[in-house]
C-alpha cells in the first residue's frame, strides 16, 4: 500500500476498550460503535459495578436489546467484570467458563466509579492466582491514586510500585496495559518479554495519540479534552504514536470512548471521559497518516487485539475513504446531548 492513499480496505476493527453506560443513553452511544467495530469491549464500570457473571449477563441482555432497537445483528459485546477486593476464585472460574474476556482493576478512586475497586492488590490475591491458572486476562487502569503523586506521574508511579511487582509474582497472567498515556507505559509494553513469551499488552485510544496535553487548555479550559490518565507532554504522544505504528502486537486499539452528557463535563467539576466513538476509526486513520503508517492500522486496529484474547479475527472489509467529514456540535444521549471528540471540527477519514 502506497502511504498517501485516499482510500484504505481494512478487515473489520474491534474496539478493546469501550464504555457504553446504560439506561435511556446506551442505545445512542451503541450505534455510533455497531456502524464501525465488529466487537467490543465492555467496561463494567456502572453504577453499582458489574462484579458477577449474573449481572454482567443481565447487562448483556440489556445490550442485546438495544442492538435489537437498532436492527442491528452484527455486533457483538465483549463482557467484563469489575474486580473487586472480595472478588472470589470461584467467581473467576465461573467467569472463565461463561465466555467473560476479562477483570478490570480499577485502583479505587482513580476514575469514574470506581470507588467500589480494589483497595490493595494483595487482598486479590486468590482471584488473580485463579485468572493466571485459567488464563483470564486482567485489564489495568494503570495509575496510582495517592493524592501526594502528581497527576501527570500517576501512570509511570504506577508501573513501578503496582504493575512491575504484580508482574512478578503472577509471571503468567495475562494482561492489558489499558489506555497507556507515557513513554515509560509504551517502552515497559515494547520491553516486555517473560520466558519468551508475551504476556502483556496495551491498548492506545484516539486522543491520545492524536493531543497533547496543550489541548486541555487552549485559549481556555477545555473539558472535552479531559480524561483519565489526563493527556501528557508531547514526547509522549509521540512514544505512543511510535509504538501504535509499529507494528508491534503487543499494541492495539481502545478507544475508551467515555460517553458522559455536555451538562456534566462543562461544570465547575466536569466529568473525565473523552467521547470518540463518533468517528474513531477516522481519528485513527489521521493518526497513523500523520506519519505515514496507514499501511500498519490494519494489524493495530483489526488483528493484534483478536490474537492476545485469543479470539478469532474478524473476515469482514471495511473501507475507509479521504472525504471530509463534519463533526456535529452535539449528539444526542437520552434526554441530553454530548459532545463528540472534535466537535464542530473535521475529520479528513470517514467510513464508506
Ligand atoms: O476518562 C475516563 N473516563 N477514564 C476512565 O478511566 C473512565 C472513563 C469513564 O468511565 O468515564
Ligand atoms: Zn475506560
Amino acid at each position: 500500500m502506497s502511504n498517501s492513499p485516499t482510500q484504505i480496505q481494512l478487515t473489520q476493527p474491534d474496539d478493546w476498550h469501550l464504555h457504553i453506560r446504560d439506561g435511556d443513553v446506551m442505545k445512542d452511544v451503541l450505534a455510533d460503535t455497531a456502524r464501525q467495530f465488529a466487537r467490543a469491549i465492555i467496561m463494567p464500570n456502572l453504577k453499582p459495578p458489574i462484579t458477577t457473571v449474573d449481572l454482567a449477563k443481565a447487562y448483556q441482555d440489556r445490550i442485546q436489546a438495544n442492538l435489537n432497537a437498532l436492527g442491528v445483528n452484527s455486533f457483538t459485546p465483549l463482557m467484563t467484570l469489575y474486580l473487586t477486593d472480595n472478588t472470589s476464585a470461584d467467581e473467576v472460574r465461573k467467569a472463565m467458563a461463561e465466555g467473560i474476556v476479562g477483570f478490570k482493576f480499577y485502583p479505587a478512586g482513580a476514575t469514574t466509579n470506581s470507588d467500589a475497586g480494589v483497595s490493595d492488590l494483595k487482598r486479590c490475591h486468590a482471584a488473580l492466582e485463579a485468572m493466571q491458572a485459567v488464563g483470564m486476562p486482567l485489564l489495568v487502569h494503570g495509575e496510582v491514586t495517592s493524592s501526594e503523586i502528581d497527576i501527570f506521574d500517576r501512570e509511570a508511579v504506577f508501573i513501578d510500585t503496582v504493575l512491575e511487582p504484580l508482574r512478578k509474582k503472577f509471571p503468567d497472567l495475562k494482561i492489558v496495559f489499558e489506555h497507556i498515556t507515557t513513554k515509560q507505559a509504551a517502552h515497559y509494553v515494547r520491553d516486555a518479554m517473560t520466558g519468551g513469551k508475551n504476556t502483556i499488552a496495551a491498548t492506545i485510544t484516539p486522543q491520545h495519540l492524536l493531543m497533547n496535553r496543550n489541548a486541555i487548555f487552549t485559549g481556555g479550559i477545555r473539558p472535552h479534552n479531559y480524561c483519565l490518565p489526563v493527556l501528557k507532554r508531547e514526547e509522549h504522544r509521540i512514544a505512543l504514536l511510535e509504538a501504535a505504528t509499529s507494528g508491534n502486537s503487543s499494541f492495539f486499539l481502545g478507544t475508551d470512548s467515555a460517553p458522559h452528557a455536555k451538562g456534566a463535563k462543562e461544570t465547575a467539576c466536569g466529568c473525565a471521559g473523552c467521547y470518540s466513538a463518533f468517528n474513531a476509526l477516522g481519528l485513527y486513520a489521521e493518526a497513523f497518516e500523520s506519519v505515514g503508517k496507514l499501511d500498519q492500522l490494519e494489524g493495530f486496529a483489526s488483528f493484534f487485539g483478536p490474537d492476545f484474547y485469543s479470539l478469532p479475527r474478524n473476515s469482514k472489509k471495511i473501507t475507509l475513504v479521504k472525504q471530509a467529514q463534519n463533526i456535529p456540535s452535539e449528539l444526542p444521549l437520552g434526554y441530553a446531548t454530548i459532545v463528540p471528540l472534535r466537535a464542530g471540527e473535521t475529520i479528513a477519514w470517514s467510513l464508506v
